[in-house]
């Protein structure tokens, strides 16, 4: 049955002109069948660059939403419209606008994990493979950013000559990851290097060996010599770090990171919402063309040859 569904979805996505992209926290027979699958930086640019009328984002919301601002002649559909994600919906244009009004001189930067909403009143968008180098692009003193506290202290801590104003958002599933759990799995495996999201607590980022994104922390695990790893993220990057080293160990602290949201992807609702042309992304255009400022900056100054803006 999940065969043939799979050979369905293949058939019916040449017929339709489509592609299929997945992050790193899909499940992993989405992963399989995916045309490309990375993290959100990455994807955002092959939403951007494809040539496909088509993309299925096998993601979350604000990653088909992004797909849809970088590319509004492209129909963006995704399997289960109510994939979202529970930071991203911490912050809304109202509540910023607000924020804004006592922070003029602020330059407003939001974490991709974000409404469209949002980015709409934002200078610049980031993602966690790209702020650090990003950030080393703005001149501005004073950085106001959301909706992410974690990663918003993690960034600070590069910069310790600007003012940043965090926002009290955060991710359920990296904001429990208990230090307790990480210290029992090292107790187990000695010498196991331990890899972190920076999503995570700061009391996790200290005791960490590596702090990066999903696909920093796939890079890092890939090229190190050791064996073992313990990984401070959502579990469903397993399936990227086992096909890249089938030969070394992963453990995940306290056995369960999962993100609900990223777990609704299923052959059926994709099958459908392909066929069907079911969830599409469908924003407003004053929206969007705001929202496109903050990922356009996003992606020329994360560009290798970025001058200061
Ligand atoms: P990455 O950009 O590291 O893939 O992270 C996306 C995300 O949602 C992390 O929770
Ligand atoms: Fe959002 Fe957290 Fe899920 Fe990432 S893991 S999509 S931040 S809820």
């Amino acid at each position: 049955m999940g065969a043939d569904l799979v050979k369905e979805i293949l058939k019916l996505k040449k017929e339709k002109n489509a592609v299929i992209l997945a992050h790193y926290y899909q499940p992993g027979f989405v992963q399989e069948l995916a045309d490309y699958v990375g993290d959100s930086y990455y994807l955002s640019e092959v939403a951007r660059d494809c040539t496909e009328e088509t993309i299925m984002f096998c993601g979350v919301r604000f990653m088909a939403e992004s797909a849809k601002i970088l590319s509004p002649h492209k129909t963006v559909l995704m399997p289960c419209a109510s994939a979202g994600c529970s930071m991203a919906d911490m912050a809304s244009g109202k509540a910023l606008l607000e924020l804004k009004e006592k922070y003029p001189e602020a330059y407003v930067v939001c974490y991709i994990n974000s409404t469209a909403n949002v980015k709409a009143h934002c200078d610049l968008a980031v993602t966690s493979s790209s702020a650090l180098k990003i950030l080393k692009n703005v001149p501005s003193k004073q950085i106001m950013f959301l909706p992410d506290r974690n990663l918003g202290e993690y960034i600070s801590e590069f910069f310790p000559e600007k003012e940043f104003i965090l926002w009290d958002g955060f991710c359920r599933c990296h904001n429990k990851i208990s230090r307790e759990d990480i210290l029992k799995e090292k107790e187990k495996h000695k010498g196991a290097k331990v890899l972190v999201h920076p999503e995570c607590t700061k009391e996790i980022r200290d005791i960490a060996d590596y702090v990066g994104s999903t696909s920093g922390i796939i890079d890092y695990a890939t090229k190190n010599d050791g064996n073992e790893f313990i990984i401070a993220t959502e579990e469903g990057i397993l399936h990227e770090l086992k096909k890249k080293n089938p030969n070394k160990d992963f453990f995940i602290p306290g056995d369960k990171i999962c993100c609900q949201d990223m777990k609704k992807t299923t052959l059926e609702n994709l099958y459908d919402a392909l066929l069907n042309g079911k969830n599409e992304m469908i924003l407003n255009e004053d929206i969007r063309k705001k929202a496109l400022k903050s990922l356009e900056n996003m992606h020329i100054l994360a560009s290798e040859d970025a001058k200061d803006i």
